[in-house]
């Protein structure tokens, strides 16, 4: 049975899972309106990923017995100056995200909840790829400047992104 702090806990997080994906996906619908098909690909298998993340956390409410409560999920930002300034925010973004899963795993480790715990290392690890990717997408953009060219061999690129389910979730 989950505890109580860790079961209101975890709730907030799907919610900043599902804002996450709200996020994404309005950047998504920014990139489509600057006709750059490939970045808001990127954007949209980013919101899938991020509701992946949030379905982990409500179905392991779920099975440890506990209740899953759905808040309203804030109204993203809807406009950005450029690409460097969505991919910036990606970035700042997913680092609080970051943050908020490390006082997650503060809250188990004080709880001694061993289960949450050994859970947690998952998101852990993902954070890792999840801020490497923003920076470097990032810094690619930062790198390319002006160039109209560069841009669009950059969409070219992001529109081969597909969401591929972590192995373990397939069975
Ligand atoms: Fe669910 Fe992008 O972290």
């Amino acid at each position: 049975m989950i505890n109580k702090k860790i079961e209101e806990a975890i709730n907030k997080q799907i919610n900043a899972e599902l804002y996450s994906a709200y996020l994404y996906l309005s950047m998504g619908a920014y990139f489509g309106a600057m006709n750059l098909p490939g970045f808001e690909n990127w954007m949209k298998v980013q919101a899938q990923e991020e509701t992946f993340h949030a379905m982990k956390f409500f179905n392991f409410v779920n099975e440890r017995g506990g209740r899953v409560i759905l808040e309203a999920i804030d109204k993203p930002e809807v406009e950005w100056d450029n690409p460097v300034a969505v991919f910036e925010e990606v970035y700042k973004h997913e680092q609080h995200v970051t943050d908020l899963i490390n006082k997650l795993m503060d809250l188990a480790i004080k709880e001694n909840d061993h289960a949450t715990r050994v859970f947690l290392t998952w998101y852990i690890d993902e954070q890792v790829e999840e801020e490497a990717n923003a920076s470097s997408l990032l810094e690619k953009l930062k790198m390319i400047g002006d160039s109209k060219n560069g841009v669009f061999m950059m969409d070219h690129g992001l529109s081969k992104r597909v969401f591929k389910m972590p192995a373990k979730e397939e069975d």
